[in-house]
């Protein structure tokens, strides 16, 4: 109860203009009871890129932050990596959300600007959000690119959001392909490649093995190894009763691969 009661009075202290982190407040035992409304508008702290900037881990720093899509974290508890002389302290005190998906950490390249990234890159992006979130505390909002001063979405922070909801529905729709036509097997072996079918190639659990076919879609560059099943009705009319149980064969997305048994469930490569 003393506890309690000390907290409360450190913490009215502080609301009554005394240089009190408020980051700190929320955290003590109790305060967000006696000061609610107080303690609830904390946690969305809004931060300048020269605020950010300070939060770099090393000496006189008051802690340890990073920022992605404009969402602002405490990596303290991940020091080792983000701290001075960790491998992704450049990450530290900024937002560099491009170079989580391009690799590219030089200066030029540690920039939170999304602009030019793909739909896949994006739901890349995304997932380390998703990340962040899982494994460490959100402090708030970086003022800038993504949130203005008064900490609403930008203009760049809605098209951002946009571009990863193509992400999630080109996802879904590889996920609806893969079920017709899963993915093959493949190795790389001295120069030889090889490509092949099993009842869980691609991560897709099935009752047949299927012969490897190159399947082309619209919307992608080239072609991919698809494993395609052989006996039964097409995938698109599995009620038919009149086919000629060839499966997916005759599918006009599918080529076949040149020198290998079509028939085999595998192919060595030669082009
Ligand atoms: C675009 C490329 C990459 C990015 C953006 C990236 C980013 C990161 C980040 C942010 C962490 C820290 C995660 C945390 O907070 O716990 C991490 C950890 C790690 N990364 Fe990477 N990484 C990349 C590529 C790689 C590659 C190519 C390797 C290995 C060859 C690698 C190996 C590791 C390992 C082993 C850890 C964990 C270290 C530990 O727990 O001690 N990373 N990576």
């Amino acid at each position: 109860m003393l506890g309690y009661l000390a907290a409360a009075a450190l913490g009215l202290a502080a609301l009554l203009g005394m240089r009190t982190d408020p980051w700190t407040l929320v955290q003590m035992p109790g305060l967000s009871y006696i000061f609610p409304k107080q303690c609830s508008v904390t946690p969305g702290r809004l931060l300048s890129k020269g605020e950010l900037s300070s939060y770099h881990g090393g000496h006189g720093s008051p802690g340890l932050y990073l920022a992605v899509l404009g969402q602002v974290f405490d990596v303290h508890k991940g020091i080792k990596h983000y701290g001075p002389g960790g491998s992704y302290s450049f990450f530290a005190a900024r937002d560099a959300s491009r170079a989580y998906v391009t690799g590219d950490f030089t200066e030029g390249g540690l920039v939170e600007d999304v602009t030019e990234l793909s739909p896949t890159q994006m739901l890349h992006l995304h997932n380390w959000l998703s990340f962040y979130h899982k494994n460490y505390a959100v402090v708030g909002k970086l003022i800038g690119h993504f949130y203005d001063d008064e900490g609403n979405p930008t203009k760049a922070l809605e098209k951002a959001l946009a571009v990863i909801d193509i992400g999630v529905k080109l996802k879904e729709q590889r996920f609806e392909e893969n079920k017709q036509f899963p993915p093959c097997n493949s190795e790389f072996n001295s120069g030889t490649s090889r490509v092949w079918c099993s009842k869980n190639s691609g991560g897709i659990q099935r009752d047949w093995v299927g012969v490897p076919r190159k399947l082309y879609l619209a919307g992608y560059d080239g072609y991919r190894c698809v494993c395609v099943r052989t006996t039964g009705p097409p995938s698109e009319n599995p009620e038919t009763i009149e086919h000629d149980d060839h499966g997916d064969l005759d599918n006009p997305s599918l080529k076949e691969y040149k020198d290998c048994n079509p028939l085999f469930d595998w192919c060595l490569l030669k082009e």
